[in-house]
Order: structure tokens, then C-alpha cells, then sequence
């Protein structure tokens, strides 16, 4: 758990599917929870139940693949909390389901990469300054990405996962003098918008692995990929 015993959590993405469960989830379990979501008034609705039940829980907008504004919902984050203790880069999107790297094209490649790559990259980037020692941050990855068992249902998706991992690694490294510690996190799949209604597993099953790492993993734990947390290979 971090330090702080109401831990502030800011969670992308927060206002459907696995983010929305991941903010109920931190929730929950007492942590001051900010969801960036696209449209405020949908977000609001995503937490009218967490508000009821006396849960802190705030949206924030915020648009990941563009930069002015996730400044400014970062500056707007800080001002109302001074801190952030766990980051979830959850937000993301599946754009050339079905598709081959045959047919890719580099437009919805371009696009995948802005959200799925870009996006948490300039947001850890700007919450950097309100991150401190024993801060947690979540890069929400996929099986899609693994190179060590390689998938090829939505190239550009999958390229994404895997460019999101070199990140996290990246960023690992970077902020380990910093006491940060940064992962990624394979929800497995999940019935979502994204993941369809056949999908295996719940949303709170997927949910379940991010929090762990969010509060439960050790504090040394950094620069791994887990999913339900069990470190599985890049
Ligand atoms: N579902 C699965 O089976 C599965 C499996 C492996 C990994 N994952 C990963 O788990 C995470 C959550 O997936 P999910 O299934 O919950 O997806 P989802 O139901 O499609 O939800 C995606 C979320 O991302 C948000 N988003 C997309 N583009 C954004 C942008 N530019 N700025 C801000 N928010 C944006 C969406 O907001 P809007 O409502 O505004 O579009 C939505 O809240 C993703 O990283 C995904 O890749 C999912």
C-alpha cells in the first residue's frame, strides 16, 4: 500500500469497462479516486453510485491524445489534491479488429499509437511533478503485446501493447532513483465495449490484478508485466 493511508488515484479510460471497475475497486478500499474521462457529464454518471455509497470519487476531463489537455487536467488534479500516489493508464482503443499487418494502414496505426502509446507517455510525463516516492503507476497492457507469444488479430492494436511495455520498462528505469515504480498490467480478456460479451472473464476479474498492483504489490516490484499478479513474459 502506499504510504499515505487514503492514497489518491488517478484512473484513464475511468468511465466504462475495466477503468470505471478499477476506480470502484480503489474506491473501495479508501482511496481518493479521479477518473479522466472524455465527457464530464457521462463520467459523472459512471459515479453517481460510488458518490452514494460516500466514496471520494471526482472526474476530471481529459483527452489522452491531446496534450493541452492532459496539462491541464493534471494542473486541475494537483490543485485539488497537492499529490498523486497511483496512475492506471487505462484508457485505450481496438481500432483494426480483424485486420492484417498486410492491409495496415498507417492512419489507424498512427491513431492507435496516439492513445495507446502516446497518451500514457505525456500523462505520466505531466503528473510527474505531483509524483513522489512510493507513487505506483499501472500501464494497462494486453496478451496482444507479448512478443514471446505473438498474436496478430489487430496488428496495430497489438503493436501498441508491445510499445507500451518498452515504455513502462523505460520508465521504470528512469524513475527507479525516484522510489516510482511503474508496471504493466494484462487485465486478460475481459467483457467490456472492447473485449465483446463473449469474453471469459468479469470486469471486476480484470479489475482485480490493476488494483493489486496499485496497493497490494511490493513496494520494490518495478518494471515487470503481471496479469492477476503473476509476472508473465514480455
Ligand atoms: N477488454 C479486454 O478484453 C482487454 C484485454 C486486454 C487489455 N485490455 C486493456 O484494458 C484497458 C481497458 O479496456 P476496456 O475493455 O475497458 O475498453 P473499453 O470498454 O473500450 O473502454 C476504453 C476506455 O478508454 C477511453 N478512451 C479511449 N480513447 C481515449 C482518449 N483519447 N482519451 C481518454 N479516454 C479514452 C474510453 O473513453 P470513451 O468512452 O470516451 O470512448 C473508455 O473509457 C485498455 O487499455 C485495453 O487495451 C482490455
Amino acid at each position: 500500500m502506499p504510504s499515505n493511508l487514503s492514497p489518491t488515484a488517478l484512473v484513464t479510460g475511468g468511465n466504462r469497462g475495466i477503468g470505471l471497475e478499477v476506480a470502484r475497486q480503489l474506491a473501495m478500499r479508501g482511496c481518493k479516486v479521479f477518473l479522466g474521462v472524455r465527457r464530464i457529464p457521462e463520467g459523472q454518471r459512471a459515479i453517481e453510485d460510488l458518490i452514494g455509497l460516500g466514496l471520494h470519487a471526482e472526474v476530471l476531463e481529459m483527452d489522452v491524445t491531446n496534450e493541452e489537455s492532459v496539462l491541464a487536467a493534471a494542473q486541475g488534479l494537483a490543485s485539488s489534491t497537492g499529490s498523486l500516489d497511483v496512475l492506471v493508464n487505462n484508457a485505450a482503443i481496438l481500432i483494426d479488429e480483424g485486420r492484417t499487418i498486410l492491409d495496415l494502414d498507417s492512419m489507424t496505426l498512427h491513431r492507435t499509437l496516439e492513445t495507446n502509446v502516446a497518451g500514457p507517455l505525456r500523462l505520466i510525463q505531466a503528473c510527474l511533478p505531483h509524483l513522489g516516492k512510493g507513487a505506483r503507476i499501472i500501464n494497462i497492457s494486453s496478451g496482444g503485446g507479448q512478443l514471446s507469444s505473438p498474436s496478430d488479430w489487430s496488428p496495430a492494436y497489438c503493436i501498441s501493447k508491445t510499445a507500451l511495455n518498452a515504455v513502462t520498462v523505460q520508465m521504470a528505469l528512469a524513475l527507479k532513483s525516484r522510489g516510482i515504480v511503474v508496471n504493466a498490467a494484462c487485465p486478460g480478456w475481459v467483457r467490456t465495449d472492447m473485449g465483446g460479451s463473449a469474453a471469459p472473464r468479469s470486469a471486476q476479474e480484470g479489475a482485480a490484478g490493476i488494483v493489486w498492483l496499485a496497493l497490494d504489490a511490493p513496494a520494490s516490484l518495478t518494471g515487470g508485466f503481471f496479469r492477476d499478479g503473476i509476472p508473465i513474459p514480455w
